[in-house]
């Protein structure tokens, strides 16, 4: 119940003019410690309110003093990576790789490049690390089918095999089952010289031998060593594309699978598709 405002006779301080009891209530000031820290925070916060985004409107806000925005912080930082980038991207498409090599910091960002994109458009045919699956050949053991300098591997990846573009890498191996080609018997002894190529010991290999000079040596070479011009793997190693069993090769015989890879130079570019072939090239069997 308010009573009216007095003196204290004790302490000297003003009474709110709230008693209880008998108790009045001291109108005590506030501490000035407190009070001092009271002003600044109000002080900074106005500086603040001027010189940073603060005041919201209707169709905007007031963007402060100092133009300062995260977004734009952030846009600037992006822009300014990119631009780095670039102008590296810029000069793996231009230079040698020769030259490239030749330049550390170059070649590991070309290295690291060539890494992610080979992750994101290669590794689902070709097996993390280039090791390759059935029907898509291996890219790290130097048993290449079209070669494997960086020029070579370049040059696939560009314009692709058997991928209808004009330049892709193109052959291919007949159907030794059609009209007019091998009788059943002869596809099973040219399968057993095959194996026999591979270092297996069945069947009856000299017939086969005789089958194979006529057919497929004009190919794969007269020892099964292959042909690099036309993609013809080498039939006598121990990594095979399309199968190591004699059933695989005598599928390949009677219904060959040419495989065919897509060419990159729609999807990726220049810059790219030179930093993934020294990715490749580095895999372990580059030449
Ligand atoms: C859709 C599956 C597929 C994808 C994706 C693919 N390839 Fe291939 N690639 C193949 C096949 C199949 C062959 C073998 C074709 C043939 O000659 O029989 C091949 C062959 C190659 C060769 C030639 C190998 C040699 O022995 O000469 C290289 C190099 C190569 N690929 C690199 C790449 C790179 C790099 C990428 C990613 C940019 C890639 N490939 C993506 C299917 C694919
Ligand atoms: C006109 C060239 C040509 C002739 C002739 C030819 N081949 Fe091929 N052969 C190829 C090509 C190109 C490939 C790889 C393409 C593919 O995947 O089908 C291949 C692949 C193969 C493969 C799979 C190799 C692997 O690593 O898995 C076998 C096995 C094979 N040929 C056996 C034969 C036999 C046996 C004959 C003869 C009866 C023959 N080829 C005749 C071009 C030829």
């Amino acid at each position: 119940m308010p009573t009216k405002i007095e003196k204290d006779s004790v302490t000297g301080h003003m009474t709110t003019g709230h008693e209880w009891d008998g108790l009045k209530e001291l109108n005590q000031p506030l501490p000035k410690w407190w009070v001092y820290i009271m002003y600044t925070t109000v002080a900074v916060s106005l500086v603040w309110i001027v010189l940073y985004p603060s005041i919201p409107g209707l169709t905007g806000y007031y963007h402060g003093m100092l133009g300062y925005s995260q977004r734009t912080k952030v846009d600037q930082d992006v822009a300014a990576v990119v631009k780095q980038r670039s102008a590296y991207m810029d000069r793996i498409k231009d230079l040698s790789y020769a030259d490239i090599r030749k330049d550390p910091q170059l070649t590991a960002i070309a290295q690291t490049a060539g890494r992610i994109a080979f992750a994101n458009n290669c590794q689902p045919c070709h097996g993390a690390g280039g090791g390759g699956n059935l029907g898509y050949p291996t890219l790290a053991a130097g048993s290449w089918l079209w070669g494997g300098t960086l020029d070579d591997i370049q040059q696939s990846v560009t314009f692709g095999i058997r991928s209808g573009h004009p330049d892709a890498r193109q052959s291919q191996m007949p159907k030794f089952s059609g009209e007019g080609m091998l009788k059943s018997a002869e596809i099973e002894q040219v399968a057993d010289w095959v194996m026999a190529l591979r270092g297996a010991k069945i069947g009856d290999p000299a017939s086969g031998q005789k089958i194979y000079a006529e057919n497929c040596a004009a190919c794969h070479g007269d020892k099964g060593e292959g042909k690099r011009d036309i993609g013809a793997p080498r039939l006598s190693g121990q990594v095979h594309l399309n199968g190591d069993s004699r059933d695989a090769v005598v599928a390949q015989i009677v219904n060959p699978r040419m495989g065919s890879m897509p060419n990159w130079n729609t999807r990726l570019d220049a810059a790219t598709i030179k930093s993934v072939a020294l990715y490749v090239h580095g895999l372990g069997g580059g030449e």
